[in-house]
């Protein structure tokens, strides 16, 4: 089926011009001005509106036992919610335990997603332990199309992997080209920190971010950093939510390492004042690393707006408010994570954009190019070009409205940026040419997303 998108915008990470998009066969084949196109095509009028290239969220989590529980999403909830927001691809965690095997669980979280996404995906592989399985099981799963890894040094005993598992994953991803995300926290710091204020009596989420301060943060990243450079492996920093860390990741780009940093909206937009509420209020807003001080969000746009910080994804991980209630006698309890999948490209626009902190070509970048360049996507998506994918996104700056569980796809009982208003929405969002989302609404089909298979490049 073919589409005609006249007299949009056209808004990539380095142009900016009007011209009318023709697609056949899931593809961008002309970009012009005045397209004819033979009869038969939609024809999608974009006057007054930005064309943006599809957004990719380069960090969520959909099927995650984690915490004594699960997640709430599916894939199809979540495809939906990402769509609707502009978010045409995503690339999902794969986590097991260090308990599981790593081949078995790569294999079912690709049976989670296949047939139920409605946008295009992929994995990151986690690797939580280094054993004599790991290496030729991670050569498999890299032959089968995933070309990045995912350590955490946070989570002992759980997902976390210790320095010598880390050295070995970052030595074998170099040989295999492969970039390593990683979400760094000093575990030991915070399983002390943790033991020590439960001590004291101090249970509620208001002791979450003490458990685990800026300096514990800035030294995962300054560890990974130090690894990275000694193993000459790329890597990727994941939820960077401060500016102690930033100053780690800086130091070490400014040494050459190749390390690459993404924040996530909820540290951007949300703050620790947030998680001191009592009771469920706070656990709503539990996620680690923690809410910080509004002061470290300056920081953050500022490094993103000069391309200091790569990318901006959501660590989207929607527990609802009786999962949070499992730590309602310790903080130490409560699942972490906080949605955002849907709220992104709106939040970015609205709070960065349209507030003169983000120029509208290095929001694109942030929000879409950058993570298919890194994540070895680009030029199949990430731009507007011919011979591109036709995932785009008609947007609408001119629409005003307001964030609301009541209005949310996200399957979850509450919305952690509710009642924060938005300038602008996707009011069209295709994937490979198929219309999924018009005027705000899901239209498209449910099983419309195919795993997205990706070659090594960080050689
Ligand atoms: O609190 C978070 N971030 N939950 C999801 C797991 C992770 O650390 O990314
Ligand atoms: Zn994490
Ligand atoms: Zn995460």
């Amino acid at each position: 089926m073919a589409l005609l998108i006249k007299n949009g915008e056209i808004v990539t990470a380095d142009s900016r011009y009007r011209a009318d998009i023709y697609v056949e066969n899931e593809t961008i084949t002309r970009i012009g001005q005045s397209l004819d196109a033979p009869p038969g095509p939609e024809v999608l009028d974009a006057a007054g509106k930005f064309v943006f290239p599809g957004f990719i969220d380069p960090h969520v989590h959909i099927y995650l036992p984690f915490m004594a529980t699960f997640a709430k999403d599916t894939h199809e909830t979540a495809s939906i919610a990402a769509l609707i927001g502009g978010t045409t691809t995503y690339i999902e965690m794969c986590c097991p335990s260090r308990q599981d095997d790593a081949l078995e669980s790569y294999r079912l979280w690709k049976s989670k997603a296949e047939g139920n996404s409605a946008c295009d995906y992929s994995f990151h592989m986690s690797v939580t332990k280094f054993d004599a399985n790991t290496e030729a099981q991670l050569r498999e799963i890299v032959r089968d199309g995933i070309s990045s890894f995912k350590i955490f040094l946070a989570y002992k005993n759980f997902f976390g992997v210790d320095d010598g598992e880390m050295y070995q994953t970052l030595a074998l991803a170099r040989q295999l080209g492969v970039i390593v995300t990683a979400h760094c926290e000093n575990a030991e710091l915070v399983a002390r920190l943790q033991e020590s204020l439960l001590g004291l009596g101090k249970t509620g989420p208001e002791w979450h971010e003490p458990s685990r301060p800026e300096s514990v943060e800035a030294e995962g990243t300054n560890r990974f950093a130090t690894f990275l450079e000694n193993t000459r492996a790329s890597g990727y920093v994941v939820h960077l939510s401060c500016e102690a860390a930033l100053k780690a990741a800086l130091a070490a780009k400014e040494r050459g390492v190749k390390i690459f940093v993404e924040s996530v909206v909820p540290h951007l937009f949300l703050d620790k004042s947030s998680a001191e509420s009592a009771g469920l209020e706070g656990m709503k807003y539990v996620m680690s690393p923690p809410l910080r001080d509004k002061r470290n969000q300056r920081a953050l746009l500022n490094a993103l707006a000069s391309g200091l910080i790569d990318t901006v994804g959501t660590d989207h991980c929607p527990f609802d408010r009786e999962q949070k209630l499992l730590g309602k006698d310790a903080f130490t309890q409560i699942p972490n994570g906080i949605p955002g999948i849907e709220e992104r490209v709106n939040l970015l626009y609205t709070y960065a954009v349209a507030r003169g902190n983000l120029d509208l070509h290095r929001f694109v970048d942030a929000a879409s190019t950058k993570a298919a360049k890194l994540f070895g996507l680009f030029p199949r998506k990430g731009t507007v070009a011919v011979g591109s994918d036709a995932d785009l996104v008609i947007y609408d700056p001119s629409y005003h409205g307001t964030l609301s569980v009541s209005t949310q796809h996200t399957n979850n009982d509450y919305n952690a940026f509710e009642g924060m208003e938005i300038d602008g929405r996707p009011s069209v969002v295709t994937v490979r040419g198929a219309v999924q989302v018009r005027d705000g609404k899901f239209v498209g089909a449910r099983d419309r997303g195919r795993l997205l298979k990706r070659e090594p490049l960080h050689f």
